[in-house]
């Protein structure tokens, strides 16, 4: 059965841009409430982690240096079937493939600076908001 939670980051190239207002905004009119969030950079130690899934890929050096390059912003958001839901909303990993409307659509340059990350699994996601968040910083 799915869980009601997901994870997400806004990536750094979304707060360079300044559109973390904006994305906010898309992600609590889509119906999902932020149960924890923070502003926080992530050190190449977190990144190289965080994608260990991905340390064989040619683009995971490309991948860990965007990733650390400026703050993020991580979250914890809750609704009825979160992670599906979520992954409509932001789009497809490439923009260019992105739905009219999705986050990566609107907010994303390129398939590496995309944006945003969204969990792929409800298990991921509980992995994942566990990496950012301790239980106290849960609501
Ligand atoms: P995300 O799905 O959040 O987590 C893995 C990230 O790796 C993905 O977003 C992209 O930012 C990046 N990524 C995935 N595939 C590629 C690719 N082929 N080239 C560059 N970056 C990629």
């Amino acid at each position: 059965m799915a869980t009601n939670r997901t994870f997400t980051m806004l990536k750094p190239d979304s707060l360079e841009k300044g559109n973390t207002g904006s994305i906010l905004e898309k992600i609590n009119a889509a119906g999902f409430k932020i149960v924890a969030m923070k502003q926080t950079q992530m050190t190449v130690r977190d990144a190289q982690t965080f994608y260990a899934v991905h340390n064989e890929r040619p683009f995971f050096n490309d991948l860990v240096e965007f990733m650390t390059r400026g703050p993020i912003v991580a979250a914890i958001l809750e609704k009825e079937n979160a992670v599906e839901d979520f992954r409509t909303l932001i789009g497809a990993t490439n923009p260019e493939e992105a739905a009219e409307g999705t986050i990566r659509k609107l907010f994303a340059d390129s398939m590496s600076e995309n944006a945003v990350h969204g969990s792929d699994s409800d298990e991921n996601a509980a992995i994942e908001g566990a990496f950012h968040f301790s239980g106290r910083e849960v609501f």
